[in-house]
């Protein structure tokens, strides 16, 4: 479910596919575009790359991506989405035919393909369109909409684009990632707490917050009530989570404690600081002329401890684990330790993932005894993962 190859034709809703690429970036996919030479005209090639963070892919012969683009592709792809569908393309689907990028890449591909067709309404009702629709239905290409209203060319009728939201829900749908977590409570805790020594200074680690924006973004897009307890970070607040700022572990253990017995699954991916301070001094510490600073700390409420050791019937709790060295077997014990039903596992001694990067390469360990190893992975990709076992172990417990 990682890539998802969304072909853009030329409808004038080719401007609305752009909020379908924003919506499934937020949503954690690798979102790569394909721009037919007229969809270029409707909109900017810079739009799609600025939003997907991917280059776009523009013709089958552009010396930047090598020969066999549409072969890349179509094999990279785990979902094409092809919005707005154009009356032509449609045809051109139907009757196999590949005289561009797009249409190439479609025929190249065995990942599933959904249209969404946009025209004016005469066109939508030929019987040539009808038929390339029957054909296409019956080869297992999903259709989404269109819908009936105003139309670019003035009236009114069949032939309007679906919504992006209805379109991203189709597409999630197929990937089986449709509203899995429907309605559900859920929390996540995210990035690295702040222990102050003075009022300029803290004891603080490297989590940047991007594997628990990650979660919270995945956890809403499969339908979950998400309140995030996030720790400082430059990360920007997810559209429809609710998020609270804490700064220190005692803090993030507060409002931990306050909202968890209301969550049906927890998710603790904050770097929460073991130690902090005995005293915190009012005034900035001035540096001594001779002699060091020494610090007396002592240790920080373990959350998630309290809350595996609080845990109500039900309630999925998920800790993880971030070791240097012998990252199974610490695993293995945090996560009886602290009663979890599962503990992503994973190597922060690592230069390809961990802190700060935008991949992660984790174990999950479950309460069962099941272990499995995952490829390195975006962080996006591993939350999504993450919850269709949440939700899988939700649906058991
Ligand atoms: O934020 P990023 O830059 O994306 O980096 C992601 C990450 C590396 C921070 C993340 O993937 C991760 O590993 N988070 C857990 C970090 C951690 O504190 O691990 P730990 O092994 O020290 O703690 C085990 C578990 O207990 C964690 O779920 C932690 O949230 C929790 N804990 C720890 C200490 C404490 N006082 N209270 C806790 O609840």
């Amino acid at each position: 479910m990682s890539c998802i190859v969304v072909g853009v034709t030329g409808g004038i809703a080719a401007y609305k596919a752009v909020e379908i690429v924003r919506q499934l970036n937020l949503l954690g996919f690798q979102v790569k575009v394909i721009m037919t030479e007229h969809a270029t005209r409707l909109v900017g090639p810079a739009t799609f790359r600025a939003i997907s963070g991917n280059p776009v892919a523009l013709s089958l012969f552009e010396e930047e991506f090598g020969a066999m683009q549409h072969i890349s592709l179509s094999h990279e792809a785990d979902l094409i989405i092809v919005a707005p569908a154009t009356a032509n393309i449609l045809a051109k689907m139907a009757n196999g035919l590949a005289d561009d990028l797009l249409s190439t890449t479609l025929l190249a591909s065995r990942a599933p393909v959904l249209a969404a067709p946009a025209m004016n309404d005469y066109m939508y009702a030929h019987p040539a369109t009808e038929a390339n629709l029957k054909i296409l239905k019956q080869r297992g290409v999903q259709i989404v909409g269109p819908g009936c209203g105003f139309l670019a060319c003035g009236g009114k009728g069949e032939g309007r684009m679906a919504e992006p939201s209805e379109i991203v829900d189709a597409a999630l749908e197929i990937l089986g990632l449709y509203r899995k977590l429907d309605g559900v409570n859920v929390l996540v805790a995210s990035g690295g707490t702040r222990e102050p020594i003075d009022p300029v200074r803290f004891i603080g680690n490297r989590s940047s917050g991007k594997m628990g924006y990650a979660l919270a973004e995945a956890a809403k897009g499969m339908g979950a009530e998400v309140l995030l307890i996030s720790a400082p970070t430059t990360m920007e607040q997810p559209i429809g989570v609710e998020r609270v700022m804490v700064e220190t572990a005692e803090e993030m253990e507060k409002e931990v404690k306050t909202r968890a017995p209301h969550c049906k699954a927890i998710v603790m991916a904050a770097a929460v600081a073991d130690f902090t301070p005995i005293e915190i001094s009012g005034k900035k510490i001035k540096k001594l002329e001779k002699g060091g600073l020494y610090l007396e700390l002592k240790h920080t409420p373990d959350i998630l401890k309290e809350l595996g050791e609080n845990k109500p019937v039900g309630q999925i709790l998920v800790g993880f684990a971030a070791e240097t060295e012998d990252l199974l077997e610490h695993a293995r014990q945090k996560l009886k330790g602290k009663n979890l039903d599962l503990i992503v596992a994973n190597d922060v001694s690592r230069e390809d993932s961990g802190f700060e990067s935008d991949y992660n390469k984790a174990f999950l360990l479950f309460r069962d005894g099941r272990e499995v190893e995952l490829s390195l992975m975006p962080k996006r990709d591993l939350a999504s993962l993450i919850w269709l076992e949440i939700a899988g172990l939700l649906e058991r417990a």
